[in-house]
């Protein structure tokens, strides 16, 4: 088309002007067609096909710097090409001007590829935006963006029709959350195909983004007995139940200003801090629990309620008293407890008024030696009846006692058999026992392989810091006349002797 027109505007200018055959002249410009990297420099040759040329040259906005020249040409430097233009390249020949234009096509490759996540933590089911855009990137017409979950490609776009080709490089997608989505990899590839206008693929990706998805709504829990007393250890518990990540909860608990120490678990969508408590005074105090998980924050707050209740305070007059003598047993409450406990002594014959001790008044006997007292305190706090209860052990001192049955006046041994001499006397304290045969002193932890040389009265003396007392045994050793290999008998007929069996 063009050249026809060329060959008519000839033709005009050859019958106007007849025989002027300059007029026949071209202009060219090589390259043809230029594409050049954002700031970047290209040289241009300009030509023609005129003998003897007049006046030539380029015109651009460019900076232009004259690099060569021949009789028919023009070779030009042009510098720091930023813009799409077009140049016109143009010779005069004879009077006559020709031109001939060269479009300029900047390109900037996709250096940098950036990709936002927003937000960076969405709650399960809402939605979240891909955005990716990529900064100077040219021409727009040959550019591809692909938005990538993992390998899978989620969206591509590109940039061809006109009507977005004045928008920016950029695209958005919203993506609804799942659990699943969480921690997923999100990437963005850019392409920009020049191989239309005579260049090459150029391509670009940005960093992986990950994307983290949570679950809380649900406030905390706080798990703690309503009554707490003073100075014990407590557990608590602080349960955040239907939560995503549940690994990824944190805890902070207090008491009151303190800081709790918690030791955090997990299981399934359930998370837990348990942490000790210990309060120090009675009265209220706030129990708080604040979870957090990305950007969610929860707290709650528990009233508990701390008692101090130590046990009731059992006491004798007299320690160590001796048999015979009347002992005050006496109950009363902790002073620290509030407010006043009932207590009930066992064997005290009525309740004492509030605040005022129970007693018991008796007579220490021998057999009182190692009983026991006991007295419980109840104390209802904020509706609930609580119990403690101390035990005291009663020690009555008296003379050693040889009692038949425990230390029998007549013992029968057989010949042969191991025996020790059976006596254990009582008393408070404990009292010494020494025996004594035909005036030496007989030895009564080891055992005697009984002969008839131990037949005789023994005499036996028992002996604590209350007094002493002495009783004679009478060791009768019997002829073994069964066969003596045969087992002998545990018991002995006539009272009884400690025997030793082999
Ligand atoms: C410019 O183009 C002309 C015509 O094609 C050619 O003769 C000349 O050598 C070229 N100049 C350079 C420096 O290549
Ligand atoms: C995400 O990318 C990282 C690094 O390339 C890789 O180690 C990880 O396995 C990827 N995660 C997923 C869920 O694809
Ligand atoms: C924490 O307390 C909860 C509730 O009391 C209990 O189920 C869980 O086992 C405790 N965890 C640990 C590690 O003690
Ligand atoms: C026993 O002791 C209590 C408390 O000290 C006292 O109130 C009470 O009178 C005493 N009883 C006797 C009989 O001494
Ligand atoms: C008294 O209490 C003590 C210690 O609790 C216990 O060892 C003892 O057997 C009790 N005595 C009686 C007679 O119950
Ligand atoms: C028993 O008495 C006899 C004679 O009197 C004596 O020889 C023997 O050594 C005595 N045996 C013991 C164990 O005393």
């Amino acid at each position: 088309m063009k050249t026809l027109l060329f060959g008519v505007w000839a033709l005009l200018a050859l019958i106007l002007c007849p025989g002027v055959p300059e007029e026949l002249f071209e202009v060219s410009v090589w390259p043809n067609q230029a594409l050049v990297e954002f700031g970047q420099s290209l040289v241009v040759n300009c030509s023609t096909t005129c003998p003897d040329p007049g006046p030539s040259g380029i015109e651009t906005f460019l900076k232009k710097t004259q690099v060569g020249k021949g009789p028919q040409w023009k070779e030009f430097l042009l510098e720091d090409v930023t813009e799409n233009s077009i140049l016109q390249c143009f010779f005069s020949c004879a009077g006559i001007q020709k031109d001939t234009s060269l479009g300029i096509t900047v390109y900037q490759p996709p250096k940098q590829v950036i990709l936002e996540l927003q937000p960076p933590w969405v709650a399960v089911d809402e939605p979240f935006t891909v955005k990716c855009h990529v900064p100077s990137v040219a021409p727009l017409e040959s550019l591809t963006l692909a938005l990538l979950q993992g390998n899978q490609e989620l969206h591509r776009k590109n940039f061809m029709s006109l009507a977005v080709a004045s928008q920016r490089a950029e695209v958005i997608i919203s993506v609804r959350a799942q659990k699943e989505n969480d921690r997923c990899n999100f990437s963005c590839h850019a392409e920009l195909d020049l191989s239309l206008q005579g260049g090459r693929l150029f391509q670009g990706s940005s960093p992986i983004k990950i994307v983290r998805i949570f679950e809380f709504s649900q406030s905390p829990h706080i798990w703690v007995s309503s009554l707490l007393e003073v100075g014990m250890a407590e557990t608590v518990s602080c349960e955040v139940a239907r939560v995503f990540p549940a690994k990824e909860v944190m805890f902070h608990m207090f008491l009151e200003d303190q800081e709790l120490s918690s030791f955090l678990s997990w299981e399934g969508d359930t998370a837990w801090a348990n942490a000790t408590i210990r309060a120090m005074e009675a009265g209220d105090q706030e129990l708080s629990c604040l979870a957090s998980l990305g950007p969610m924050e929860q707290k709650t707050r528990k009233l508990v309620h701390s008692y101090s209740f130590p046990p009731p305070i059992l006491e004798l007059k007299e320690s160590y008293p001796l048999a015979g003598t009347n002992i005050n047993v006496t109950c009363s409450g902790n002073v620290l407890t509030s407010p006043s406990p009932t207590l009930r002594l066992q064997g005290a014959p009525d309740l004492p008024a509030p605040g005022e001790p129970a007693w018991l008044l008796l007579t220490a006997r021998e057999e009182d030696d190692g009983r026991n007292f006991s007295c419980e305190a109840s104390l209802e706090v904020q509706g609930q009846r609580l119990m403690k209860t101390t035990v005291i052990q009663l020690h009555v001192l008296y003379k050693p006692r040889l009692e038949e049955s425990s230390c029998p006046g007549k013992q029968t041994w057989l010949e042969g058999m191991e025996y020790t001499l059976a006596c254990v006397p009582k008393g408070n304290p404990a009292p010494a026992l020494v025996c004594t045969w035909n005036g030496v002193v007989f030895d009564l932890e080891v055992p005697q392989k009984a002969t008839q040389n131990h037949t005789g009265t023994y005499c036996c003396t028992a002996t604590n810091q209350l007094g002493s007392v002495s009783k004679d045994i009478a060791v009768i050793v019997q002829g073994n006349l069964c066969c003596p290999a045969a087992r002998p008998r545990m018991e002995t007929p006539q009272g009884f002797g400690i025997l030793i069996q082999a």
